[in-house]
Order: structure tokens, then C-alpha cells, then sequence
């Protein structure tokens, strides 16, 4: 049996025997726990020290699990969605079934679902024989973690499998679709507007909701180490000035975060060069690109709420 077989194997065994395990994902790498089990879910909230306000993704690896966790009354345009984006970094709102764990959806009657593209991610659900609900494996407002190493750093103490750097990078997109055909984003992501669009008649209603209609969706998220500043119309060099006056502290080593030009690389570095920075770093800033795409827009999102200041 290979290392990655025994690996899922284990993973399946200990999910079964209500553990927390880190699983990789196309996205970033989630912390999952069992659909059924209740010990395991409040236990991926205590460990990334995750407010219970803030509901969970379940993931699942084929089509019939559906029914199990929402109250399947998918209309058209969900069944759209589904066609078209699953597996992949897309999840989706439903109502939730009556008998889905009340502690995953935050007490919400809405359950957000997701068919991960990752085929490691998709062997561990189908060896554990149940969904799993599995936020992002990261310590609460911290950033997300796009490697094994990244989970082992933050918790130490699980079992990862390590599927290799997450090839998107950024976190899925989530969106919401109603009766009446409008469709609503609640987090940006890799899968953008133009992508939705697409798959529809040019004069479907899609709505940009950047706020708490999901709840995870906070300011101060995805923090670094060290401040971060993001220059959008000043120069580092004023902008670090600036900064450093208005909280009365002096910084020795700044470090410029830098990303590709290209948004789908810049989204798979942007995690892991939040992390790559020297030691002896005190401060942090990104100079906005000049040219940008919706998935620019999806990655400054992120850096937006990471930022200590936007100057
Ligand atoms: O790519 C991803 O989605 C990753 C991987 C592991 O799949 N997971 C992830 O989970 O990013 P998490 O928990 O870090 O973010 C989930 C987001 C949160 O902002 C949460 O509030 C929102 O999804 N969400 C979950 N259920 C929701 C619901 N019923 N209504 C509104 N927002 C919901
Ligand atoms: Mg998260």
C-alpha cells in the first residue's frame, strides 16, 4: 500500500473515532471533523479557538450525500451551480435537514456545501463513509494555511495528511441562490462573477454582498506576524512613516510582499509568502497592482481584512 493510501486509510479511522484531522484541499487545507460527530465538531471550534457564531463547510465527495444534509429543494439555479462548478471551489447554501448537528451551521437554517476538486480530500470523505465539516486549518483570524507544514505549525498535535501546496490558494467562493434566480455572492473567491455569469442568460441578477451574511466574513482575519500595510495610494516609504506616527512605534525592517502579475499564481502564493517573511521583519506592505481582474479583486479581499492599515 502506498504512504498516501495508508495515510487516508488513517485519517478515515481516526474521523470515525471522532478526531480532528487536517485534510488537504484544492482550496487551502481544512480541519475536519465527521458530520456525526458532535465531539469532533465542537472540537475543531475549540482547537482553532473559532467562535461558535461562525458556521462550518460541509464537505462531501458524492451527490446523494445531499439529502442528508440539506432539505433538498434545490431550485434551478443551484442545480446550475452544482453542474457546473462541482467538484470545486464553490460552496453553496441550502436549507439545512432538520437532523444535520445544529453546531455546524452556527443555528442557522442554512448549510453551506462544498465538493472539494482535490481527489485526496474526496478519498478521505468517502473512507470515513460520511461528509465532513471542515473550516480552514488556521487558528481563528489567522492566515489560512496552503501546505502541511502550515497545519502542523498551528496544530501540532493532529494527524495532516499532506497533499502538496493547495493549487488554488484562496479560499472557496460562497454563494447563495434563490427562487427568483438571483444569485448572491457572500465571499469572492477563484470561481468570480464572470464565471457565473457565464453559465446563465446574460440578465441573471448576481449580487455582491461583502458583510456579515457570512459570518466569517469579519475585519481583522487572516492576520500575519507582523503589521501589515497595504499602499494603495501613498508610497511604501510614507505609508510605513505614517504608520508608524499614528501608533507611536518605530519600525526597523520593513519587507515588501510580493506577488505574481498573474492572479491565479499570485492567489497560490499569497498564504504562503504571508508566512515567508525574514525574521527579523518588523513590518510588512504590498503595493497594489496596476492592473486588476476580478481574482485580484478576490485576493485583496483577503489582504484587505489581513491589513493593520490601508493607506
Ligand atoms: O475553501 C474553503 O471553503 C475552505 C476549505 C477547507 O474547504 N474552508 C473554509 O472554511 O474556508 P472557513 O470555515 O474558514 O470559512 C467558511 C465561510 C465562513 O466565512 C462562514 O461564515 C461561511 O463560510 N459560511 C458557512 N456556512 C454558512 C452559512 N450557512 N451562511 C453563511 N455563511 C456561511
Ligand atoms: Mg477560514
Amino acid at each position: 500500500m502506498s504512504t498516501q493510501v495508508q495515510e487516508i486509510k488513517e485519517a478515515a479511522r481516526r474521523l470515525r473515532a471522532n478526531e480532528v484531522v487536517g485534510i488537504p484541499t484544492e482550496t487551502v487545507y481544512g480541519l475536519a471533523a465527521s458530520i456525526d460527530s458532535p465531539e469532533g465538531i465542537r472540537r475543531i471550534f475549540e482547537i482553532k479557538e473559532r467562535p461558535f457564531f461562525d458556521p462550518l463547510i460541509v464537505h462531501i465527495s458524492s451527490f446523494d450525500q445531499i439529502k442528508d444534509i440539506a432539505a433538498y429543494d434545490a431550485n434551478e439555479t443551484t442545480e446550475t451551480l452544482i453542474k457546473q462548478f462541482w467538484p470545486g471551489p464553490l460552496s453553496i447554501l441550502f436549507p439545512k435537514h432538520a437532523k444535520l448537528n445544529t453546531m455546524i451551521t452556527s443555528g442557522l437554517d442554512t448549510v453551506a456545501i462544498r465538493m472539494p476538486q482535490n481527489q485526496i480530500a474526496r478519498d478521505i470523505i468517502n473512507a470515513t463513509g460520511t461528509p465532513l465539516a471542515a473550516p480552514s486549518a488556521n487558528k481563528f483570524s489567522k492566515t489560512s494555511p496552503t501546505r502541511y507544514a502550515h497545519v502542523k505549525e498551528s496544530f501540532p498535535d493532529i494527524f495532516v495528511v499532506d497533499g502538496g501546496p493547495s493549487v488554488v490558494g484562496i479560499e472557496s467562493t460562497v454563494v447563495q441562490a434563490f427562487e427568483d434566480g438571483t444569485i448572491k455572492i457572500l465571499r469572492p473567491g477563484i470561481i468570480t462573477e464572470v464565471d457565473i455569469r457565464n453559465c446563465f442568460s446574460a440578465n441573471v441578477r448576481i449580487e455582491k454582498v461583502s458583510s456579515l451574511a457570512s459570518p466569517g466574513n469579519i475585519t481583522h482575519h487572516y492576520m500575519p506576524d507582523v503589521p501589515l500595510i497595504l499602499c494603495t495610494h501613498v508610497d511604501p516609504y510614507h505609508a510605513i512613516e505614517r504608520y508608524a506616527h499614528d501608533t507611536n512605534t518605530f519600525f526597523h525592517n520593513p519587507y515588501e510582499l510580493i506577488l505574481d502579475s498573474d492572479s491565479r499564481v499570485a492567489a497560490r502564493q499569497l498564504y504562503q509568502n504571508l508566512r515567508d517573511i525574514p525574521k527579523n521583519c518588523d513590518i510588512l506592505y504590498f503595493r497594489l497592482p496596476h492592473s486588476k481582474d476580478e481574482i485580484w479583486d478576490s485576493i485583496l479581499d483577503r489582504l484587505q481584512r489581513a491589513a493593520s492599515f490601508v493607506y
